[in-house]
């Protein structure tokens, strides 16, 4: 299992001043920032483009996890990558071949993910376990921070922890959506090493506390 890395969720930042949020993060001792982007068609909602992050890039040596709510992620990997994503992770759910946009997210040089909704069995990302550098398990429905934590997930990230193991693979496991301190301990224990938090990030009252916390879970 990876060592723990807490994600802070760009979309809790204050979209009028991205770039100092984003030194905030630093501030706080993160290495990731977590970035997502919606379509307004799989999720009920719209945020960032690649614009946004080739504005951010040249400001942050953050690696930057793109998580991409696309019903149409194989046209925008592309545009992500070349603005600066360091890692992009699309979604099993919509109608497109995921292992082809995988194979060009790896070709264009960034890391790969899949990404499965709460609702989504596990079984539906078991076929790109040797493929991906991360699996992003959905702890909520995605389009809204703020929303609660599902913790009846954390059955699907033990199995992705399991087959990790079973096949000897090294993806990271990463969980998004309602996580802070007090649920953190529980997905450990089920396997997560990657940890996206908005609002419990961006509202905690000493972050860097915060971080400390998650990424010291032995
Ligand atoms: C939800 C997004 C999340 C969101 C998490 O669709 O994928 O990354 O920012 O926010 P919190 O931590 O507030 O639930
Ligand atoms: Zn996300």
């Amino acid at each position: 299992m990876g060592t723990p890395i807490l994600a802070p969720s760009m979309l809790a930042a204050d979209h009028t001043r991205l770039a100092e949020d984003i030194k905030g993060v630093e501030q706080a001792g993160c290495s990731w920032l977590h970035v997502d982007i919606m379509d307004g068609h799989f999720v009920p909602n719209l945020t960032f483009g690649p614009q946004t992050v080739a504005d951010l890039r040249p400001k942050t040596k953050l690696f930057l996890d793109v998580h991409l709510m696309l019903d149409n992620p194989q046209d925008f990997v592309e545009p992500f990558i070349q603005a600066g994503a360091d890692q992009v992770t699309v979604h099993v759910e919509p109608d497109y071949d995921v292992s082809a946009c995988l194979s060009k997210i790896k070709e264009l040089g960034a890391k790969c993910g899949v990404v499965f909704n709460p609702g989504t069995p596990v079984d539906a990302v078991e076929p790109y376990l040797d493929a991906v550098d991360i699996i992003l398990a959905m702890t909520v429905q995605p389009g809204f921070g703020g929303q609660s934590f599902q913790a009846s997930v954390l059955e699907k990230t033990a199995q992705l922890a399991a087959w990790r193991q079973e096949k000897g693979l090294d993806f990271r496991i990463e969980v998004d959506g309602g996580v802070n301190a007090e649920n953190a301990p529980d997905c450990r224990k089920a396997g997560v090493d990657t940890f996206v938090a908005g609002t419990a990030f961006f509202k905690a009252a000493d972050r860097d506390a915060f971080r400390l916390n998650i990424e010291s879970l032995a």
